[in-house]
C-alpha cells in the first residue's frame, strides 16, 4: 500500500523536536516548541500538580469511563478560571464546558461541532498563525486576516479591523485570546473592545484559542478577549489548554467552552458536541482534568499554583530582557527591543529562514521556520552561547 507513496513532511514543530533530541552536539538549545522550561533546561512537573496526583491516587477508587463531555468538577472548574467565576454567562448558564484531549483536542471537536452546522462557513485565520490551525480546520475554506506586519514590528491593527469588519455573517474567525502564536504580540484591551464590535455587529462567529492563560500578564488579565466576547451575548466557542500553564502537556488536557445566546441553546450546543466527541475518542482520558480540578477546589494548591504559573512567567520576561540586552552588547545595530513587548512564550525575531536554518546547521540552534523562538528555552546558561551565535549570523 506504501510503495508509491512519499513520505509525508516531518510536523513543523513537533518534527523540530524528533530533530533535536537526535542532535548530539553539547551545546545544541531547543528554542523551537512551546514547551516551558526552567532555569536547569528541564520541563517541571509543578509542586502543586505533584500534591494533587498524591490525593488523587490515594483516593482513586475506579478507573471507570468519565462522561463524554468529560469530568464535571473539573468543567465547572475550568469555566470559572476561563470565563472568572462572576462573568454574566456563567450565572445566565449559557456556557457548556466539554473536557478534551488537549488545547489541539479542544480545537479539533469545536472544529467538527461547526463543520456538522455550517459546513460552507470560512475559517478566517490570523497571518501568521499557528502552523496546526490549518491542518485542524482542513475541512473549511479558509481565509487570512491581517495580523503581523514585519515594518512595524507589530500588529496592523487598522488591517485587522478592516478586514474583520468585511467578514461574512455566519463564518467563523479564529482569535488567539493571548499569547497570541507565533507573533507574540497581543491586541490591547481597547483594541479587543471593536473587535467585539464588530463580531457582534457582523454577526460572525469567534473561535478563541487560549493555550496561554497566565503567560501574558496573569490568569485574570488575559482572560479579557474572552470575557468581552462573551458579553456580546452571541455564539462563541474557547477552546483552552491545561499543558501550558498546569505544565500537564503528555496528559493531553483542555477543554472545549460553547458560549449561547440561552441556556436552551447551549444545553441544544452540547448534545450535538457529545456527537462529535463519542465518534472521536469516546470519552477524554481522566488524570489531567482531575489534577486541574484537584488544585483548583483547594485553596492552598490554588496559591501554590498560582505562585508557580507567575514564576514560570517571570522567568520568560527575564529571558526577553536578557537576549535583547546580550545582543546588544555584540554590537548587533538591528533593534531586537521590539522583543520585550511580545507576550507569552513566544517572539518572532525577525530572522529570516536563511538564518534559522544556519543556526540549526552550524550552531545547533533549533527554532521554527519563520523565526519563531521559544524564550522559556533560554537559560542564564545558554544565553550567551546564543547571543554569540544570532551575532554573528547577523555580523557574518
Ligand atoms: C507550539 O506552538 O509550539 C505548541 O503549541 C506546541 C504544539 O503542539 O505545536
Amino acid at each position: 500500500m506504501w510503495h508509491n507513496v512519499q513520505a509525508a513532511p516531518a510536523d513543523a514543530i513537533l518534527g523540530l523536536t524528533e530533530a533535536f533530541r537526535a542532535d548530539k552536539h553539547p551545546e545544541k538549545v531547543n528554542l523551537g516548541v512551546g514547551v516551558y522550561q526552567d532555569e536547569a533546561g528541564l520541563t517541571p512537573i509543578l509542586a502543586a500538580v505533584k500534591e494533587a496526583e498524591k490525593i488523587l491516587v490515594a483516593n482513586e477508587i475506579s478507573k471507570n469511563y468519565l462522561p463524554i463531555s468529560g469530568d464535571v468538577s473539573f468543567a465547572t472548574a475550568a469555566r470559572a478560571l476561563i470565563f472568572g467565576a462572576e462573568h454574566p454567562a456563567l450565572r445566565e448558564k449559557r456556557v457548556v464546558t466539554a473536557q478534551a484531549p488537549g488545547g489541539t483536542g479542544a480545537l479539533r471537536v469545536g472544529a467538527g461541532l461547526l463543520h456538522k452546522f455550517l459546513p460552507d462557513a470560512t475559517v478566517w485565520l490570523s497571518n501568521p498563525t499557528w502552523a496546526n490551525h490549518r491542518g485542524v480546520f482542513a475541512a473549511f475554506p479558509q481565509k487570512e486576516y491581517p495580523y503581523y506586519d514585519a515594518n512595524r514590528m507589530g500588529i496592523d491593527f487598522p488591517a485587522m479591523l478592516a478586514t474583520l469588519t468585511a467578514v461574512p455573517a455566519g463564518d467563523i474567525v479564529l482569535l488567539h485570546a493571548c499569547c497570541h502564536n507565533p507573533s507574540g504580540f497581543d491586541l490591547t484591551p481597547k483594541q479587543w473592545d471593536e473587535i467585539a464590535a464588530v463580531a457582534a455587529a457582523k454577526k460572525w462567529l469567534p473561535f478563541l484559542d487560549f493555550a496561554y492563560q497566565g503567560f501574558a500578564e496573569g490568569l485574570d488579565e488575559d482572560r479579557y478577549a474572552v470575557t468581552k466576547l462573551a458579553a456580546t451575548g452571541l455564539d462563541m466557542l474557547v477552546a483552552s489548554s491545561y499543558s501550558k500553564n498546569f505544565g500537564l502537556y503528555n496528559e493531553r488536557c483542555g477543554a472545549l467552552s460553547l458560549v449561547a445566546p440561552s441556556e436552551q441553546e447551549a444545553a441544544v450546543a452540547m448534545s450535538h458536541l457529545k456527537t462529535v466527541i463519542r465518534v472521536l475518542y469516546s470519552n477524554p482520558p481522566a488524570h489531567g482534568g482531575l489534577t486541574v480540578a484537584t488544585i483548583l477546589a483547594d485553596q492552598r494548591l490554588s496559591a501554590l499554583w498560582r505562585q508557580e504559573l507567575a514564576a514560570m512567567r517571570q522567568r520568560i520576561v527575564d529571558m526577553r530582557h536578557l537576549l535583547v540586552d546580550g545582543l546588544k552588547e555584540r554590537g548587533v545595530s538591528r533593534d531586537f527591543s521590539f522583543i520585550t513587548r511580545q507576550r507569552g512564550m513566544f517572539s518572532y525575531t525577525g530572522l529570516d529562514n536563511h538564518v534559522v536554518d544556519w543556526l540549526r546547521g552550524e550552531k545547533h540552534i533549533y527554532m521554527v521556520a519563520g523565526g519563531r523562538i521559544n524564550l522559556a528555552g533560554l537559560t542564564t546558561k545558554n544565553i550567551a552561547y546564543v547571543c554569540d551565535s544570532i551575532g554573528e549570523a547577523l555580523i557574518r
